[in-house]
């Protein structure tokens, strides 16, 4: 098998029938050996987290399959920690999407003169580019027509697809009482059409639970248990 990219947290390798595999490793992003989701370093390995962010990941994505939402995925195998997935085309160096239910995190700290924390939004979504040294920037549609990076009728399609597969996560966690503020996805482009690529695990999600934001791991046990 041909490794063809070692991220952070996982590693993709080519398969011989064309798909990708995505190994999950126990690596995990932070800093000072605090595990931070939103970090953009590795700061510390959890015992057997990648397995658990795959189980998460499968079981949002068999939800979205039922749903008729494309997706990357393929299959698992949870004892080796893998997914096999449709092998996409990331857009520009790769882009990450946010969905908000409520304002916290980094929309407060931009926009907190204007609302407070916890405030209700209406499936706001915003698109950064995957870029570490700039600490992942945010960028307008405009601004990715103008960079070349996706055409606005793909950011549209995208925006959509972001719009219904967290409404089907929210939906699915107010079913255990658990509360999405938001939520963070990538897509790619295959065979001519926008779909959503790599994980849905617990730390690409802030959740609460009676007003309490639940941490990662938790959540983890809360969305398997
Ligand atoms: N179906 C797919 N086709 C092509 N690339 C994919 C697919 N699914 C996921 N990827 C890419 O695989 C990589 C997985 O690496 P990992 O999750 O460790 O993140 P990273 O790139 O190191 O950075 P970050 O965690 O900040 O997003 C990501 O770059 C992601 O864009
Ligand atoms: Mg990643």
């Amino acid at each position: 098998m041909n490794k063809v990219y070692t991220g952070k947290t996982k590693d993709v390798y080519a398969l011989d029938n064309g798909n990708y595999q995505l190994k999950f490793k126990d690596d995990c992003t932070g800093t000072d050996g605090v595990f931070d989701p939103g970090a953009n370093t590795v700061g510390l390995q959890i015992e057997g987290i990648g397995r658990e962010n795959l189980k998460v990941s499968v079981y949002f994505f068999e939800i979205l399959k039922k749903a008729g939402v494309k997706t990357h995925y393929v299959s698992a195998d949870i004892d080796n920690a893998t997914m096999e997935v449709l092998p996409a085309k990331v857009f520009g160096k790769g882009l990450e999407v946010i969905c908000r239910y409520r304002a916290v995190g980094s929309f407060i700290r931009r926009y907190g003169a204007y609302m407070e924390s916890g405030t209700p939004l209406n499936a706001y979504v915003e698109t950064t580019l995957k870029d570490d040294d700039l600490g992942d920037p945010l960028i307008t549609p405009d601004g990715l027509d103008a960079i070349g990076v996706m055409t606005l009728d793909q950011y549209a399609q995208m925006k959509a697809m972001t719009q219904k597969i967290s409404g089907i996560v929210k939906d699915t966690l107010a079913e255990k009482g658990l509360d999405l503020y938001d939520i963070k996805f990538e897509f790619g482009y295959y065979n001519g059409e926008v779909i959503l690529i790599d994980e849905i695990a617990s730390g690409n999600m802030r959740v609460y639970k009676d007003g309490e934001i639940v941490e990662p791991t938790d959540l983890t046990k809360l969305i398997l248990g």
